[in-house]
C-alpha cells in the first residue's frame, strides 16, 4: 500500500491529529458497513475516532498494517481475504484467537500488536439475542473453512448436545473435528464430520437439527450447500438456519423457510462482531453504553 492510497481511503493517522484512528481492511472493501457501525458505538459512547477503510492489494497485508500502526494507527478490523495474514502479523494472540486459526481485529498496546477473533463471540451473541437456545441443542455447521473454525470454539464453549460439521470434501471437515476434540470432550459435547452427501442419508444423518449454520462461500454465488434431499432430512419448523452472509436472503435460507423453520442473515453477527472489537480497543468500561441491538436495528431500517 503506498501512502498516497492510504490517505485517499482516509485512515493516514498523520491526518487526524488528537484523535483515535481505526481502519478494517479487506479486498475488496468499498462497501463495508464496519465504519458505519463503529461511528455508531463511538457516537453511542459520547466518544470521537475515526474509522476508515484500508484496501490493501493480495500479499500486501503485512506491509499496510505496518505502515498503519506505525503512523499511530490503534485497532484494525480485519476482512476477506486477510485473516490469516492478520493471524501472521500479530506478535500476541489471545486464545480464541490461536483455535480460530485467524483473527479479525488488531491493536496496539505496550509497543506490541494484539490479535484477536470475535468472529465466533458475535455469532454466539447474536444467536442468543434472537432467542435461539445453544446449550444442549443439536448444531450442523455447514463448511469447514476459516469461517466455520473460526466459530466452534465458541458454539463448544456454550456446551451444545451436538455438532455436527459438513463439508464437501471430508478431510477439512474431519481436521477440524480432531483440532476441537479435546475442547468438545471437556464441554461434553458429541463433535463429529460428516460431506454434505451424508446429509442426504437419514441413515448417516439420522435426526433434524435445532440450528444449522451455512458457514460456506456458497451463498456468495446464490448457491445452497444442501441439496433439496439433505434440506428436507436436517430442517423441521422448529429448526433456526443462520446464514453468515448477510445483505441478502440466500438459496440456503429459502431452503430452511420452505421447511417451515426461521431463519436468519449474518448482519446482526456483523454487529455483534463489531462490539467486542470495540470494547477492546475502548474499554471494557464503554459496555454498558454501547447498544449493537439498536445499532442492528438502525443497519435493517
Ligand atoms: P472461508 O474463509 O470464507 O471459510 P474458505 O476457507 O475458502 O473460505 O472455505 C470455503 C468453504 O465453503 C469450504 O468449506 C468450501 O468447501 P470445500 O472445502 O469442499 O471447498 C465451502 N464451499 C464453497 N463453495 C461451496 C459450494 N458451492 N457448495 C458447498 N460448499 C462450498
Amino acid at each position: 500500500m503506498s501512502p498516497s492510497k492510504s490517505a485517499d481511503l482516509h485512515t493516514d493517522p498523520r491526518l487526524f491529529a488528537g484523535v483515535d484512528v481505526y481502519a478494517v481492511a479487506g479486498n475488496p472493501i468499498a462497501h463495508s458497513k464496519s465504519p458505519g457501525i463503529h461511528q455508531a458505538f463511538a457516537e453511542q459512547a459520547q466518544q470521537k475516532i475515526h474509522y476508515g477503510r484500508l484496501q490493501p492489494d493480495i500479499g500486501a497485508f503485512a506491509e499496510a498494517a505496518k505502515s498503519f500502526f506505525a503512523a499511530g494507527g490503534k485497532g484494525m478490523n480485519v476482512t476477506v481475504p486477510f485473516k490469516l495474514d492478520a493471524q501472521a502479523f500479530a506478535e500476541v494472540l489471545s486464545t480464541r484467537a490461536q483455535l480460530a486459526g485467524a483473527v479479525n481485529t488488531l491493536w496496539m498496546k505496550e509497543g506490541k500488536v494484539f490479535g484477536d477473533n470475535t468472529d465466533g463471540a458475535g455469532l454466539v451473541r447474536d444467536l442468543l439475542a434472537q432467542g435461539i437456545a445453544i446449550h444442549q441443542s443439536r448444531i450442523l455447521l455447514l463448511g469447514a473453512g476459516g469461517a466455520a473454525r473460526g466459530v466452534i470454539g465458541p458454539l463448544l464453549d456454550q456446551a451444545p448436545k451436538c455438532l455436527v460439521i459438513a463439508n464437501r470434501s471430508s478431510a477439512k471437515a474431519d481436521e477440524l473435528v480432531k483440532l476441537f476434540a479435546d475442547l468438545a470432550a471437556t464441554k461434553e459435547v458429541a463433535l463429529e464430520s460428516r460431506t454434505l452427501a451424508e446429509l442426504e442419508d437419514s441413515k448417516k444423518t439420522p435426526y433434524p437439527f435445532d440450528l444449522v449454520i451455512n458457514a460456506t462461500a456458497a451463498g456468495l454465488v446464490d448457491e445452497s450447500p444442501l441439496t433439496i434431499a439433505a434440506a428436507s432430512n436436517i430442517f423441521v419448523p422448529s429448526s433456526f438456519a443462520y446464514d453468515m452472509v448477510y445483505g441478502k436472503s440466500t438459496a440456503f435460507m429459502q431452503q430452511a423457510l420452505q421447511k417451515g423453520a426461521r431463519v436468519s442473515d449474518g448482519l446482526g453477527m456483523l454487529v455483534e462482531q463489531a462490539a467486542d472489537a470495540f470494547l477492546l480497543w475502548r474499554g471494557e468500561a464503554v459496555a454498558s453504553v454501547i447498544d449493537p441491538r439498536a445499532v442492528l436495528a438502525k443497519l435493517r431500517s
